[in-house]
């Protein structure tokens, strides 16, 4: 097929490949002025380039149109290769072994002119150019976008959640603890970015409706979606351990909660808990069945239930020493209250958490470095203890 009309776009002599052009819906080859015009195939954007700053690794997301329907795909820049390319067929775009050069000379036109986003995939506290930044939806100390499955992206106000906060928290020492479980895992990220520790549990049991999934969904709300039924911060403790590990690998600093321990079959949870507060993955297999590369994660953990954590596990004494088990609380004053709250953290959520880790981010990183996991859980406690807590309220930590 070709086109004896010669007029390409003159902006195209700034790409790399000047004879390669997009215009009227197709790619065309020009082969100078004898042969003309080629139609190469359908047009395909490229409408973002992403570095992701996790891994340094480049990829596209792509538009063409298949059968009258604009259809997208995510290309890696490692599939600039015929064979890979080619891939892209299935999904409808018009790429075969006869243009599949073409294509790719066209991609690396296309990539010059497309935006350039850095994303990332990990969570919390980490260092890029040697910089120490903190990634949540945005990373704050750098530009970069979350491009993970997790539920974190902030929605609602800050605002509403702070008002809420105000009128059914504050006063109520064993909520305002809540807030305190949430955000600590800032800091708990934070030290493990100069010192290895181990991720803090705490599990919150007793009877039912005294408010258990509430606290906890409080404490989620400050970082992130805090309920078990999208991809949030909160799981069930139904969920495999492939999946709830899989949610925590990568994470410096988010809280992640554990919903509802009788949900799961386990009588043993020794091993979860070592696990999980390790912070170290072992052989987690991919989907296709292969060993995935070892994840690491250091942050809090909320888990809650009916029963003691401890009491389903054998009777080691270093479980005692990495779960901290807040039991026979009422949390909540009373069911309106509880449900009032509730309903507006599931609208208004993501916004503290990053405010604290902006403030960590510009002042008391060597204060706290100094403090390490005990002074954390000695700050927790205190602010357990009614005499000593104004001082510590969440107040100063935030508002
Ligand atoms: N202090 C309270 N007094 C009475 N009812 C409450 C109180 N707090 C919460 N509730 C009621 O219990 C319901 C469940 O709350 P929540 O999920 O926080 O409790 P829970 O302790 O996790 O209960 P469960 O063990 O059944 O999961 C709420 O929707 C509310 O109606
Ligand atoms: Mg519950």
């Amino acid at each position: 097929m070709t086109d004896t009309g010669n007029e390409y776009s003159k902006a195209a002599m700034n790409y790399f490949y000047p004879e390669i052009v997009m215009e009227n819906g197709f790619i065309w080859e020009d082969r100078g002025e004898k042969k003309g015009r080629l139609k190469v195939a359908k047009a395909i954007q490229i409408n973002e380039v992403h570095e992701n700053i996790d891994t340094g690794e480049l990829s596209f997301t792509i538009t063409f149109e298949y059968n009258g329907q604009q259809k997208g795909a995510t290309l890696r820049r490692a599939d600039f290769q015929r064979n890979k390319i080619i891939e892209l067929a299935k999904y409808g775009a018009d790429v075969y072994e006869h243009n599949a050069t073409q294509i790719i000379k066209h991609l690396r036109n296309e990539e010059a002119k497309a935006p350039k986003n850095r994303v990332h995939q990990k969570l919390g506290w980490d260092r890029y150019d040697n910089q120490l930044v903190f990634k949540h939806y945005k990373a704050i100390g750098m530009d970069s976008t979350y491009s993970g499955t997790l539920a974190i992206q902030p929605k609602g106000k800050y605002e509403n959640w702070k008002q809420a906060v105000e009128k059914w928290v504050m006063g109520n020492r064993n909520l305002e603890l809540a807030i305190l479980i949430g955000l600590s895992s800032a800091v708990v990220g934070l030290i493990s970015s100069v010192t290895k520790i181990d991720s803090l549990i705490f599990h919150i049991f007793g009877k039912s409706t005294h408010g258990k999934t509430t606290a906890s969904s409080l404490a989620i709300s400050t970082f992130g979606y805090p309920e078990t039924n999208k991809d949030g911060l909160m799981q069930t403790w139904m969920s495999t351990q492939n999946a709830i590990i899989g949610s925590l690998v990568g994470n410096f600093g988010l809280i992640f909660g554990l919903d509802e321990i009788s949900m799961s079959d386990s009588l043993d949870f020794s091993n979860m808990a070592y696990y999980l507060a390790g912070g170290k993955e072992k052989g987690r297999l991919d989907k296709e069945s292969r060993l995935k590369e070892t994840g690491a994660w250091s942050t809090t953990i909320v888990s809650n239930g009916e029963q003691a954590l401890t009491s389903k596990t054998n009777h080691n004494t270093g479980i005692h020493m990495r779960i901290l088990e807040l039991g026979h609380i009422t949390w909540t004053k009373d069911a309106q209250s509880a449900d009032r709250l509730k309903s507006t953290i599931f609208h208004n959520y993501g916004h503290a958490g990053p405010i604290l880790a902006a403030n960590l981010l510009d002042r008391g990183q060597s204060k706290l470095y100094r403090c390490g996991r005990i002074g954390v859980v000695k700050l927790l406690s205190r602010c357990m203890d009614k005499a000593t807590f104004p001082k510590e309220s969440p107040k100063s930590w935030l508002f």
